[in-house]
């Protein structure tokens, strides 16, 4: 019988992708998926670092699977991803969970079946991780898990160094993967059946700066959009600096790039955007967010927003308010502040006067804004026509199926008159917060070529 794999991801779409990879890697080995940690050989965790709780849930997760390891000592433990990549957090799990077998990081992911083996012949925890990337690595397996929906990376790390994040010091200098990969990999996924792709990067929009030729993110973008067959395009995530006007031309010009726009804003206030080192004032992201709701219509507009950075004021809070109001996001994820350590801010933390309980009321009192107006950009949704991407069975009742706008919008339609992986027009017929319900209105589209670029 092969031996099988379990992998939990935690963290962005980034870290989902390279899970494909892991797996697809382990399959290659002769692996075979298992559905629970108790019945695989090797479990991985690929964890995320971006804040505490993220820390918190990950080391969590390593105490509850220690008596399966006891239980069964051949298994292989290993522990993969940003949390790797932070010396402090490696330490921890020295301490914390020396019954671990195996610690690699982002950038060198692709050793996995190497690290395998080495670690089945140490007696010794292996930790093997690498302070810089080696350039792009090109042509792994990888075994791919959104259904019709396919991530491809165009662009690793991160230079912007803001100075909450801990990206920068995980995913390591930016590099862009050469365009006539992504398009090969795209090429190949569109013949596979795949409708839907994301391109990833933590700034996609700085894609192509460190390539030898003139070669941007809308330039990609353009030739993504003519692929033949090609289904739907999507894109993450967008740092608001480097949204150009050129970019927005070419998002209203593309005709299967899809009009929702992620572009986190952080802060409503100068000041605190200034010490986070974002390079934006508030006056010109609002530029950028009129210029993309006057070119792309119906654009459906998403952000992040952190709350109880090191010197937020009331009045800096404030204006974060103030901007959501003016902004009226279609939804937003929103954050306290977590200290990360090696990052700029946590100096300004010693001076900060403001509690953590008095950030969590930042919290609270952002949320009711920002969940009150999507509800309400919801509401104003009913009755009208969307075509939607059907993913599957929802996991509360199988018998509703989830789906998406163009605009990312969370559908549930019956799933009686809908087919997984196809496209189908819906009329909304309830709004929540979160999603939207809806009744199909014909039969299901099958054609991309019919589907792109319709009902917007
Ligand atoms: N590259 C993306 C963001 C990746 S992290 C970008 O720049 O848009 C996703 C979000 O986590 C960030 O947008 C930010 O809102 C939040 N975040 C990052 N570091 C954080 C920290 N130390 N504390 C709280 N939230 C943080
Ligand atoms: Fe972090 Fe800023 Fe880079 Fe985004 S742009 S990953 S928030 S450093
Ligand atoms: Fe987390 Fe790393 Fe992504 S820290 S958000 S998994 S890049």
């Amino acid at each position: 019988m092969a031996e099988r794999y379990y992998i939990r991801t935690w963290g962005c779409q980034m870290n989902e992708r390279d899970s494909e990879v892991l797996a697809g890697q382990l399959e290659a080995m002769g692996y075979e998926p298992a559905e629970r940690p108790e019945e695989a050989d090797v479990v991985l965790l690929n964890t995320c670092t971006i804040r505490d709780n993220a820390d918190q849930k990950q080391l969590g997760e390593l105490g509850r699977l220690k008596p399966l390891k006891t239980a069964n000592p051949r298994m292989l433990l290993g522990v993969a991803g940003c949390m790797a990549q932070v010396p402090e957090a490696v330490e921890r799990i020295r301490r914390q969970a020396p019954f671990v077998d195996l610690v690699f990081g982002t950038h060198n992911l692709h050793k996995l079946p190497e690290l395998i083996e080495k670690a089945r012949r140490s007696d010794e925890m292996v930790v093997d991780v690498w302070q810089y990337a080696q350039g792009v690595q090109e042509h792994l397996p990888s075994r791919r898990s959104g259904g019709v929906r396919a991530w491809v990376n165009i662009i690793y790390g991160c230079d912007k160094y803001c100075t909450y994040c801990i990206v920068p010091y995980t995913r390591g200098r930016e590099r862009s993967r050469r365009p006539e990969e992504i398009l090969a990999e795209i090429r190949a996924l569109v013949a596979q059946g795949y409708r839907e792709i994301t391109l990833l990067g933590q700034n996609v929009n700085s894609y192509g700066h460190d390539l030898p030729e003139r070669y941007d993110f809308a330039d990609l973008l353009r030739d993504v959009d003519r692929l033949p067959g090609i289904g739907w395009v999507r894109y993450m995530t967008s740092h608001p600096r480097d949204f150009t006007p050129r970019l927005i031309e070419t998002l209203a010009e593309t005709e299967h790039v899809c009009e929702h726009v992620h572009l986190p804003v952080q802060s409503g206030s100068d000041a605190v955007l200034k010490r986070m080192n974002r390079k934006y004032t508030v006056a010109q992201y609002l530029e950028t967010v009129d210029r993309i709701r006057e070119r792309i219509p119906g654009a459906t507009l998403t952000t992040d927003i952190i709350v109880g950075f090191p010197g937020e004021s009331e009045e800096d809070f404030e204006a974060t308010l103030e901007l959501v109001r003016r902004v009226r996001y279609d939804n937003a994820f929103t954050f306290v502040y977590s200290p990360r350590a090696g990052t700029v801010a946590t100096r300004w933390l010693a001076d900060d006067p403001t509690t953590e309980e008095e950030k969590h009321r930042r919290l609270e009192r952002l949320n009711e804004v920002v969940y009150a107006i999507a509800r309400e950009k919801n509401e104003a949704l009913v009755g009208r026509e969307f075509e939607v991407l059907v993913e599957g069975p929802s996991r509360k009742d199988p018998s509703v199926f989830t789906a998406r706008t163009r605009g990312n919008k969370l559908v549930l339609v019956p799933g009686e008159r809908v087919r997984a992986g196809e496209w189908a027009r819906v009329r909304i017929t309830r709004a929540h917060t979160w999603t939207l319900e809806a009744e199909p209105t014909g039969a299901p589209l099958a054609q991309p070529a019919l589907a792109a670029g319709e009902a917007r």
